[in-house]
């Protein structure tokens, strides 16, 4: 026995049927970039250095147990990688820059090498402010600075920084 369906039928299933996958569809979007907001910051990747008015002007701080220095300049902050590109051991900071003391190569505060055995510059991380703090993201390592700019509040909060209140 076959049920015959009437046009008006088929077109409402059909409309009926198009509908939810619509609404579906929208919902599977609206989760996943609700999810992957959530995410970024709860991956292990990225971790939370300090307070963003922490860093003074033109300094270099180390996080040896990150591995990563945070480079500030009178307007921008960045981390960069404290691990040696010869043979990986763990960079110290000096006036200028990081000297490796395993054997003996130097870098400037941007990562260029002054001296060997190292040939290659140091790399960079992802950085980003949050609530007034700042993430970085040690998960990948980058050929290229990721500047973030400081925004006057900070400048404002930051104790000795008169060079970027005034920049
Ligand atoms: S590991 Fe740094 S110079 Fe060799």
């Amino acid at each position: 026995m076959t049920t015959r369906v009437s046009r008006r039928e088929f077109l409402f299933n059909w409309l009926v049927m198009a509908g939810l996958g619509a609404v579906g569809t929208a919902f599977a979007w609206i989760f996943g970039n609700v999810w992957t907001a959530a995410s970024r910051f709860s991956s292990s990747s990225w971790v939370q250095i300090s307070p963003m008015d922490r860093f003074a002007p033109d300094s270099l701080t180390p996080f040896p147990e990150h591995k990563i220095a945070i480079v500030r300049s009178s307007r921008k902050i960045g981390a960069i990688s404290l691990e040696c590109t010869h043979l990986g051991c763990l960079l110290n900071v000096i006036d200028q820059g990081f000297f490796c003391p395993c054997h003996g190569s130097e870098f400037g505060s941007r990562g260029q090498v002054y001296s060997g055995p190292a040939t290659d510059p140091l790399p960079w991380h992802e950085v980003t402010e949050r609530d007034g703090r700042l993430w970085v993201h040690i998960g990948e390592k980058l050929t290229r600075p990721s500047w973030l700019e400081i925004e006057r509040s900070v400048l404002d909060r930051t104790p000795g920084d008169e060079a970027g209140r005034k920049g």
